[in-house]
């Protein structure tokens, strides 16, 4: 988003170490999730017992929009709402208002497990949300069943991305986490499904995120397999970037059908353009998905810390970033085998 000529940015552009800008804000609005993914939330740790943060301890919508409105400052162009799963989180159609009321040019997307959808679809758009990517791991509904921890089945996430799609939030992106042995029998079938659809399937690798997830290197099927199974029945070329840094490599079907996307995190790492900050529900900006930690913004919040007290945190975190996490992870697979042992803030807790 370019600011009009007339209101020039309150603060400069920020790069960081790697000469890197920052466009990116993904916010987890809720670390809570209606599904229990083993990739993700495994029940055995999630259970009925599980505590998740009590209220007062996420960001209010007033908090969010006024941590946006500097992040806009500062050059980012796109936001995108995370979870857990956002669609639980009370009133989000107001967080969407207020966020679209701050530029109507401004681009907010929203990554959803789609159950939810049936019912919001129609007040998230009203509020000012365009697009929206569903995850979608498999059509057969026992694996499904299987990879969102027997929750809901996958009828009802269709039935969500019909719904989005019928308030204008098409195309829609749907998101596939390939596993070797677990969903990749089923690749061929999500494209058919939605070949012709005009919406775009993306493949993402298997990736070792968090710490609960029991990734294993042979879980990962690379994005070449992928393109290559796909290609095998339903011919693909090579598509552009729509932009520099765009995290999914594109692929167009050859008879005119649409396109997918694969996500290449373990084979082909991408963190040289990564322009990406997160803000977890607690209010911590995080640089990196596989951080240790992040930067509280919270707190100095709550304590009464004026507008320029934030600037300097967030250009302060952000100038000093190094972080290459997927990078470090592919050399130290090549040399020692292994991948960096190091504490991660957990997926639920950044939403991807
Ligand atoms: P648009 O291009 O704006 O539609 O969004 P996107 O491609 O960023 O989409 P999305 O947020 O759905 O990202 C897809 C998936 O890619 C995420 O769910 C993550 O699993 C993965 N991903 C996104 N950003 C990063 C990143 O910075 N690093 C790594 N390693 N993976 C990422
Ligand atoms: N590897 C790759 N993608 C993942 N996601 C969640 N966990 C992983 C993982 N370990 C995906 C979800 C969703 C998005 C938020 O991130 O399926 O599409
Ligand atoms: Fe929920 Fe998404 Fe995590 Fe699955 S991956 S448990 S849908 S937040
Ligand atoms: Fe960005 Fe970290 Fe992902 Fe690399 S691993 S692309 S630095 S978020």
């Amino acid at each position: 988003m370019t600011p009009p000529e007339s209101q020039p940015t309150v603060a400069p552009a920020l790069t960081d170490q790697f000469a890197r800008p920052l466009r990116d804000l993904r916010i987890s609005v809720l670390d809570r999730c209606n599904y229990r993914c083993p990739y993700c939330m495994p029940t055995e740790v999630f259970g009925e017992k599980y505590q998740f943060l009590p209220r007062e301890k996420l960001l209010t919508f007033e908090e969010i929009e006024r941590l946006v409105r500097i992040f806009l400052d500062f050059g980012v162009e796109k936001i995108r709402i995370t979870g857990g799963e956002p669609l639980l989180r009370h009133g989000l159609q107001d967080l969407i208002g207020r966020l679209r009321a701050l530029d109507d040019r401004l681009d907010i997307a929203l990554t959803t497990n789609g159950s939810l959808l049936p019912k919001w679809a129609g007040s998230l758009a009203k509020a000012g949300l365009r697009r929206i990517t569903v995850s979608l791991d498999s059509l057969d509904p026992d694996i499904y069943h299987r990879m969102n921890g027997e929750r809901f089945g996958v009828e009802r996430v269709l039935e969500g991305i019909a719904a989005a799609e019928s308030v204008g939030l098409g195309p829609i992106k749907i998101n596939c986490v390939v596993q070797r042995g677990v969903n990749d029998d089923g690749l061929v079938d999500l494209a058919r499904h939605f070949h012709g659809t005009g919406h775009i399937l993306r493949f993402i690798e298997f990736m070792d995120v968090g710490t609960r997830n029991q990734w294993d290197l042979e879980q990962v099927v690379d994005a070449s397999e992928i393109v290559e199974r796909i290609g095998a029945e339903i011919p693909l070329e090579p598509a552009d970037p729509n932009y520099v840094g765009e995290v999914a490599t594109r692929w167009r079907y050859a008879d005119g059908g649409g396109e997918i996307g694969v996500i290449a995190s373990v084979s082909a790492p991408f963190c040289g353009d990564c322009t990406r900050a997160r803000l977890t529900t607690e209010g911590s900006l995080v640089t990196c998905l596989f951080a240790d930690g992040g930067v509280d913004l919270r707190a100095p919040m709550r304590a009464g810390a004026d507008d320029e007290a934030l600037r300097a945190a967030i250009s302060s975190t952000w100038t000093t970033r190094k972080d290459r996490y997927s990078e470090e992870r592919g050399e130290l697979l090549q040399v020692e085998g292994t991948t960096p042992s190091r504490e991660r803030v957990e997926m639920y807790q950044i939403g991807g």
